[in-house]
């Protein structure tokens, strides 16, 4: 990440150079204990400058008061935290993100006293984390640089807490899911001709330096295997395809593991079912299902979760050629059961088809979810504000739900049923790659419930919400490495010790 600030947590009472961050409720006022700091002069300062600005402390808003008289501070700035429902909804990730737009690279200090709610060193942790969050940027392929940022780059940002010790305690942790969710950003942003199937394998063995264990399959093991699905994708590509087998054992040895599973699409042209040339440069994202296990993998490593964790990707090219996979063409998949090719470019569930099939006959998980950048359908649903869920299980369902609901990376389930399961059937072999346009999402969830064999399961549509993001507090750029801080959460929550 080119832009991480250097955060530093002190005790409340000094102040750097810089502007010095306070927040006020609906009255305008700071807590007495940032009245003391600043001195009643700068109280004062507040309530008149936000009279001036028609500033009223509501959540989210703020205000920059100017080389203030008495402080020695270049800007002094208040952000309000609202009434009483805003401070019980409290998103501290996002909180983080606003700091860190408001404060923009240059040192600063951001007294975490808040009117009307306690700022645990969870809280703060979480703070810290959207600073760095919204800092992420990608311009590894930006020759010049400007000069603003380049400045603003020495910047430092205190935070100010009641109990620093406590704070870097929790934010440790916290840094290693951090760290997973740029990781996944970088690799959903980086070019194809960069990243192919062979290069994000290595990528994912880069993950053995922090005690995760990984394995390689190459189309030779794979076709040993009987991944016809995953491989009839990839035969159009020039490039070989690769699954990545990763383990983290936190937990106790006999603890069956639970799986994370990757739809690992380098680049998706269509293949034969060519897409339209509009906006393809986005389909070097169809691998962002893959990254976020990755991220995710890296987060739980880091942070020595004390769980025992599967993350499998399955990573091809899908490429139009003379040898590529045909409309009409029928493959075996790894289960043994056969599916008709409609269209090349429903490959997604091809890919996960073989490899959930392969996790599951392996591990024996507690559960597998799986990510992918699979319909365009979800986006037509659940525009870019939640990943679709579909699951054959309500307890791993209503887990997600809530994980999503206070990570801000929030689930929306669709249906699954017997219904969607029969539009799939085809003339010719056990069922067909695409049934048309109508309930796309969930006849694509219907295709790779076939291959979870009554494994407690839930599938993430995620190609609404992992690129092309709307910019918001914790995120300026393309990819959001949408999925890490969610897993991470309800693995927290739910699978650790
Ligand atoms: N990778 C695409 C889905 C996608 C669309 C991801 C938009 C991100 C943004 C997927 O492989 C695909 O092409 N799906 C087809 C399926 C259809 C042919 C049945 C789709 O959604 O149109
Ligand atoms: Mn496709
Ligand atoms: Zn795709």
């Amino acid at each position: 990440m080119a832009d991480s600030y250097k955060i530093e947590f002190q005790a409340h009472g000094s102040v750097e150079t810089g502007d010095l961050i306070v927040f006020v409720g609906e009255n305008l006022k700071p807590t007495p204990a940032v009245a003391k700091q600043i001195g009643s002069k700068a109280v004062d300062l507040i309530a008149k400058a936000a009279a001036a600005e028609s500033f009223k402390g509501k959540a989210k808003s703020s205000m920059a008061i100017l080389v203030p008289a008495g402080l020695s501070v270049d800007r002094l700035i208040v952000i309000g935290v609202g009434g009483e429902k805003d401070k019980a909804e409290m998103d501290w990730v996002q909180l983080g993100g606003l700091i860190a737009g408001k404060a923009n690279g240059k040192t600063a200090t951001a007294v975490l006293d808040l009117p009307g709610t306690e700022v645990t060193p969870d809280a703060v942790a979480d703070i810290a984390l959207g600073v760095q969050l919204r800092r992420y940027k990608f311009d590894r392929y930006k020759t010049k640089k400007d000069n603003d940022e380049k400045k603003n780059r020495a910047g430092r940002l205190l935070l100010s807490v009641a109990d620093p010790a406590a704070v870097k305690k929790v934010y440790k942790a916290r840094e290693g899911v951090l760290q997973g969710v740029v990781l996944a950003r970088d690799l959903v942003n980086e070019p194809p001709n960069v990243l192919g199937p062979v290069e994000f394998a290595a990528k994912a063995e880069a993950l053995t330096k922090l005690g995760v264990e990984v394995e390689i399959l190459d189309e030779k093991a794979m076709r040993k295997l009987g991944m016809n699905a995953l491989l009839g994708v990839a035969q159009g590509s020039v490039r070989g395809a690769r699954v990545a087998v990763m383990r983290w054992n936190g937990g106790k040895a006999a603890d069956k593991p639970v799986a994370f599973i990757g739809k690992g699409v380098v680049f998706d042209s269509g293949g034969i079912s060519i897409k339209p040339g509009a906006g393809m440069e986005d389909m070097k994202g169809d691998m962002a299902g893959a990254a976020c296990v990755v991220g995710l993998m890296h987060a739980l490593a880091s942070r020595k979760a004390k769980a025992n964790v599967v993350g499998a990707i399955g990573l091809v090219e899908n490429m139009p050629d003379g040898n590529a996979q045909r409309p009409g063409d029928i493959v075996t998949t790894m289960s043994g059961q056969t599916i008709e090719i409609i269209n090349t470019d429903a490959e997604g569930r091809l890919v996960l088809a073989d490899v959930l099939w392969y996790i599951q006959d392996r591990f024996k998980p507690k559960f597998m979810i799986d990510l992918a950048t699979l319909t365009g359908a979800i986006l037509v649903a659940l525009a870019q504000e939640y990943a679709g869920l579909f699951s054959n299980n309500d307890e791993l369902s209503d887990r997600l739900t809530a994980a999503g609901k206070a990570t801000g990376e929030r689930v929306w389930r669709m249906p699954l049923g017997p219904e969607f399961d029969k539009m799939i059937d085809s003339k010719f072999a056990d069922m067909k790659n695409s049934a048309g346009r109508h309930g796309g999402s969930s006849t694509a969830a219907a295709l790779l419930q076939r291959f979870v064999n009554d494994v407690p399961w839930a599938h993430l549509d995620i190609a609404g919400t992992a690129m092309g993001s709307p910019h918001n507090e914790i995120n300026k750029g393309w990819s959001s490495g949408w999925g890490v801080r969610l897993l991470d959460r309800l693995v927290r929550d739910h699978y650790e010790g």
